[in-house]
């Protein structure tokens, strides 16, 4: 297969996550990638440098959110899933060096995002980034229920209930 056999691919609802920041990044990973794909069937380096540069720099975006949602919450295995995007980033950064000097025609690195994403979004990211975030978001609305029921049904202090009864309140 060469550049001119890339068909875009199009977004499986399937991928999406209860995640919605995740899910619009994961989306616009798809659509630099078939954008990088269609401008790679009309080669020239002028167009295929940049846009490659952006598809790179739209997964490190990516990353970076991912790994900024990922340090709020206690997941003991975030490094392990920083690790993992750092040395994808350098096999992306070595693909792309490859093609501004000349030496490969681009389609390596549309094979290696190709390749990734959707193992990405479905392995790596429904175990080391959304189950977490997901758990800590729950954990965090429950304790915010908790502490309103607790406030709500809280006995009011003996200076409450003066300061109540001094402005016609009844408890
Ligand atoms: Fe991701
Ligand atoms: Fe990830």
């Amino acid at each position: 297969m060469n550049a001119l056999n890339i068909s875009p691919i199009a977004w499986d609802p399937s991928y999406d996550s209860e995640i919605k920041e995740i899910d619009e990044q994961h989306r616009n990973v798809l659509k630099a990638l078939n954008e990088y794909g269609e401008i790679l069937k009309s080669p020239s380096i002028q167009q295929i440098g940049p846009a490659a540069e952006f598809l790179v720099k739209t997964i490190m975006v990516h990353f970076k959110s991912e790994e900024c949602l990922l340090s709020q919450t206690n997941y003991k295995h975030s490094s392990l899933h920083a690790t993992s995007q750092q040395s994808f980033m350098a096999r992306l950064n070595k693909s792309t060096d490859k093609l501004l000097r000349g030496d490969n025609d681009g389609y390596d690195l549309y094979q290696l995002v190709r390749d990734w994403l959707f193992s990405h979004i479905r392995s790596d990211d429904s175990v080391m980034v959304i189950k977490p975030v997901q758990e800590f978001r729950l954990a965090a609305l429950a304790a915010k229920k908790a502490a309103a029921r607790k406030k709500k049904h809280r006995k009011p202090t003996l200076s409450e209930r003066l300061l109540a009864i001094g402005n016609k309140k009844i408890f």
